[in-house]
């Protein structure tokens, strides 16, 4: 399958007065034509950031140091803000978690989403309306003529999520970017959305990148997942891979850490021991060694190098893999292949 977007060696970072917090630290993946790929870590680890990053809407002190994001072969970074506006919405479209921040207050329902359809389209006032109504009966509003009248804070939660997903499809954009779509809503509206965004990736062909903390999401939805720590990418590989093959011990943590109908019922489900990593003070080897029940020296003292598991599709970053794993490629500084000793810490 083509890739629409391909993302190489990003780095963003926030210049802030105690020092530069560098939230994207050299992520490389690919989104492939009309799939849904998952960016899963805990909070902090550099998904949101991602995510403006190849949309370009970071705000200062954040800024990308360098990388490359193409999309449909076109570079995106170092483009202008003009030319950036043809792609996003348009080609490229957000939703943000908290709908309220990308509504705006003061406009109706109706003059949001034909602004917005006006400001990307060539289609006239009278067909922009039109257009809208259509898009908010696609999303499932009822009574879309009323709705068109009504501001932001008039509807519940649940129906700006569904204005907001409205306003992100209207032209129809070639990426969907959800992050955390459905954090704010109660799980049958969160299923009733996830449902739309599956049916409209089919419909339209559209790719998604799905950004969210809960992991059924993610297996019920993601062709492939990319696994973030402390602004890296720890793991990526096809969705069955991640579940019942992890090969870094930070995804297999999270992987315990969820239940499944195969597990014994009495099974506990263990939880990530430790807290996160403050960005500012990151450490010399790999930044999940302090909480890594299987760190070895190695770990504690050199950045792990990336290994491909079993073929081209499976990329983990994580010392354990070395005698198992393949040399990723496309590493900057590859270092020659380390005999290592199973010597825990
Ligand atoms: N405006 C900012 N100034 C300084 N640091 C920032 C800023 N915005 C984000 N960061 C830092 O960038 C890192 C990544 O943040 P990001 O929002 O991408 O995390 P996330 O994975 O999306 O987390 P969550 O799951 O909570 O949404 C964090 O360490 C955060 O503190
Ligand atoms: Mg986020």
């Amino acid at each position: 399958m083509e890739n629409i977007l391909e993302v190489k060696g990003l780095k963003t970072s926030f210049y802030t007065p105690s020092g530069v917090v560098p939230a994207v630290g050299g992520v490389s993946f690919q989104l492939k034509k009309g799939s849904v790929l998952g960016i899963v870590g805990e909070s902090g680890s550099g998904k949101s950031v991602t995510a403006y990053s190849i949309l370009q809407i970071l705000t200062p002190p954040g800024r990308i140091d360098s990388g490359s994001v193409k999309f449909n072969g076109q570079e995106l970074v170092g483009l202008s803000e003009k030319e950036m506006r043809k792609i996003r919405g348009n080609k490229i479209s957000i939703i943000f978690q908290d709908p309220m921040t990308s509504l705006n207050p003061v406009f109706t329902i109706g003059n949001q989403l034909i602004e917005t359809i006006l400001l990307h389209t060539s289609r006239t006032k009278v067909e922009a309306h039109k257009r809208a109504l259509e898009m908010l009966s696609m999303v499932g509003i009822n009574d879309p003529e009323r709705r068109m009248h009504q501001y932001p804070y008039e509807l519940s939660g649940g129906m700006r999520q569904r204005v907001m997903i409205a306003m992100a499809l209207v032209c129809e954009p070639e990426i969907l970017i959800a992050d955390e779509p459905t954090t704010a809503l109660d799980v049958t509206i969160q299923a009733q959305i996830l449902e739309l965004m599956t049916e409209l990736q089919h419909r339209l062909g559209m790719a998604i990148i799905l950004i969210t903390h809960d992991l059924g999401v993610v297996a019920g939805m993601c062709d492939e997942v990319i696994v973030m720590y402390a602004g890296h990418l720890v793991e990526r590989g096809a969705a069955s891979q991640i579940f019942y093959q992890p090969k870094h011990e930070y995804t297999k943590g999270l992987m315990r850490s969820i239940p499944r109908i195969e597990k014994d019922e009495k099974e506990r489900l263990i939880p990530i021991s430790g807290t996160p990593v403050d960005m500012l003070l990151l450490p010399k080897g790999c930044a999940f060694a302090p909480r890594c029940e299987r760190a070895m020296k190695i770990c504690l003292e050199e950045k792990p190098q990336e290994y491909w598991i079993n073929g081209y599709n499976h990329l983990a970053s994580c010392w354990r893999n070395v005698k198992e794993g393949t040399l990723a490629p496309e590493v900057p500084g590859k270092r020659p292949m380390i005999q290592l000793k199973e010597e825990s810490v």
